[in-house]
């Protein structure tokens, strides 16, 4: 990249007031600020498609360089992106996609995997008839879409498994409290319970504690945040019995716009690695979580240390120029 050369990204993130969105802007912002000439805009379209397709023109009139979008849904967005497109300006989408392929570049992890982890995961578990309630992601979201088809793939090639009952949600909790508990009331000796993330997983343990079945039901959520009562913690704790690894790729998303500015060749699809979670690895990823947060912590105060020195040097500079004139 040319540092001289001044790059806007204009970012359009779906929702912020969950802490896995946060992570992911966090994370951008820190990657941002490590280069020079990166100014970083992040707009929040607070779950409403009309106010992310209204941001993103914005964007366009502003004539950002390129443009990361994180769809709160497919299709309300997919035509003011292709538009981004048309007027020369690279759209990245992060996590949830548009419809078509309608995108500079996709960087994400693979939903259609993490629902098939999910599924093979049970399978792995059990031979015998097993009853097993899904609790999606928000319809017309990307993830929830590819999670589901996933899971129901391996769960239709394995005999002894059952979908029993699918239950919507619009990924939080609050939305699934209701159904799911007359889901249970309903339909006895369910086994398994796949929530398409981990604050739908632990909402359905909340209900499940209350009628008296949080033994008997085995959850598995998605994300695999760490802190307190985030998926690592969750599982450590036996709250779920495993969480697929759902990494947000801020920083990733970054770095690849700024590629895209610079026109760099690049795969369409950026894969990031997800993986199972269980108690046998949720307390070293957890750790490893942590160092990493406290190194990206030391970078930052280098960062502040650096910044510090070059305006003392820069004033001092100057001064040294004013003395000599004289
Ligand atoms: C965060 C979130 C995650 C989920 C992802 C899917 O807003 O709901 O929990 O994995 O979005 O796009």
């Amino acid at each position: 990249v040319n540092q001289d050369k001044k790059i806007t990204i204009g970012f359009s993130q779906c929702v912020s007031n969950d802490l896995w969105r946060q992570e992911m802007n966090k994370s951008m912002q820190i990657q941002a600020d490590l280069f020079e000439n990166v100014h970083l805009e992040i707009v929040d379209a607070n779950s409403n498609s009309e106010l992310q397709s209204k941001q993103i023109q914005q964007f366009i009139d502003k004539k950002v360089d390129v443009i990361i979008v994180s769809p709160w849904q497919s299709t309300p967005v997919t035509p003011v992106i292709q538009k981004a497109i048309d007027n020369g300006i690279p759209v990245l989408v992060v996590d949830r996609k548009t419809d078509k392929q309608t995108y500079t570049a996709y960087l994400g992890a693979d939903n259609y995997q993490v629902g098939i982890n999910a599924a093979n995961f049970i399978a792995s578990k059990t031979n015998k008839p097993t009853k097993i309630i899904e609790i999606r992601g928000l319809e017309g979201s990307s993830p929830a879409y590819e999670r589901s088809i996933g899971f129901k793939d391996v769960i239709k090639a394995t005999p002894n498994l059952e979908i029993v009952k699918i239950i919507d949600s619009d990924w939080e909790a609050s939305s699934i409290k209701e159904s799911f508990r007359k889901a249970l009331n309903e339909i006895k000796d369910v086994d398994f319970v796949f929530a398409h993330n981990d604050r739908l997983a632990y909402g359905a343990w909340e209900v499940a504690q209350d009628l008296g079945l949080e033994k008997q039901l085995k959850i598995i959520g998605v994300d695999g945040l760490p802190g307190p009562n985030g998926g690592l913690d969750l599982v450590k704790k036996g709250v779920l019995i495993a969480t697929i690894l759902y990494p947000t790729g801020g920083d990733e998303a970054l770095r690849l716009a700024v590629d895209l500015v610079a026109k760099k060749t690049h795969p369409i699809n950026n894969i990031l690695e997800s993986t199972v979670v269980d108690f046998r690895n949720a307390a070293i990823l957890e750790s490893q979580f942590i160092r990493i947060n406290q190194k990206i912590n030391d970078i930052n105060n280098l960062q502040t240390n650096i910044n510090q020195l070059q305006k003392t040097y820069n004033s001092q500079n100057n001064l040294v120029k004013i003395l000599l004139v004289f």
